[in-house]
């Protein structure tokens, strides 16, 4: 169950005395070191001298440039274009596991958990499988390119560092199924949005036949989305009615 009474000890309220210690000890802390440098001083030295996140990989080969299918498009911008081909091939990948590991809790959960309400495998299962294809969409198309699909891009790099909160949650033995589809969601969202800038960006770049594959991707993705919202919507109404019960045993 997600939402029990316990001893929950982390708020304030739990310690009346050491939180009015607390809050005296904090007006004392000096707001620098050494009396030179202020913290927002710090934070923009290093804003200002901080290196790119990377960079967006040449083809990896003088074939692979000559070969690649940017010399026939129409954008200006084929750096964008395969710096966001690589952030969404990493995330679909990740998308596989994050979808392989909610399947695992799934399947555990189904009988002890969430008896009440189980999702069904069969249908995360499909959904991890669409995940996986279109990983390997992206991996034709990075090739087509010429551009080496291994490689991480600026955007990818950035990407797996803010998807890796949900990760964290999704992989957590202790986390509850509500919770790791609570995570799903955003996950899904943030995959929704991404598939539909990557589209403009193929019919800017005159990728027709991408576009209409992303299009597909995109549709399924649409799937994904409802349904993962669906179930949490479902999760999250069913334990309520516990905690409610839980709370009247307090009243
Ligand atoms: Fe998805």
């Amino acid at each position: 169950m997600d939402q029990h009474l316990g001893m929950n000890r982390t708020g304030i309220d739990m310690s009346p005395v050491h939180s009015k210690q607390m809050l005296q000890v904090d007006a004392e802390i000096p707001q620098t070191t050494d009396g030179s440098s202020t913290r927002a001083g710090i934070e923009n030295y290093f804003l200002e001298n901080a290196d790119p996140l990377g960079s967006v990989p040449l083809p990896g080969t003088v074939k692979g440039a000559a070969k690649s299918a940017l010399k026939m498009t129409t954008g200006h911008h084929p750096e964008v274009f395969i710096n966001k081909l690589g952030e969404r091939l990493a995330y679909e990948r990740s998308g596989v596991r994050v979808y392989q590991q909610l399947i695992a809790k799934c399947t555990h959960a189904a009988d002890s958990l969430t008896p009440d309400l189980p999702l069904p495998i069969e249908r995360l299962e499909e959904f991890c499988r669409q995940e996986e294809e279109h990983f390997d969409l992206l991996t034709q198309c990075l090739k087509k390119l010429g551009a080496d699909p291994t490689a991480q891009t600026p955007d990818a790099d950035a990407s797996g560092v803010a998807a890796s909160g949900m990760m964290k949650v999704i992989t957590d033995p202790r986390t509850s199924v509500s919770q790791c589809l609570q995570a799903m969601l955003a996950i899904e969202l943030a995959d929704n949005a991404a598939w539909e800038l990557l589209i403009k960006l193929a019919e800017d770049m005159g990728m027709k036949d991408m576009a209409e594959q992303f299009q597909h991707a995109l549709q399924q993705e649409d799937i994904h989305l409802r349904e993962v919202r669906d179930w949490y919507e479902k999760k999250c109404a069913r334990p309520g009615e516990n905690l409610a019960a839980e709370l009247s045993m307090f009243c």
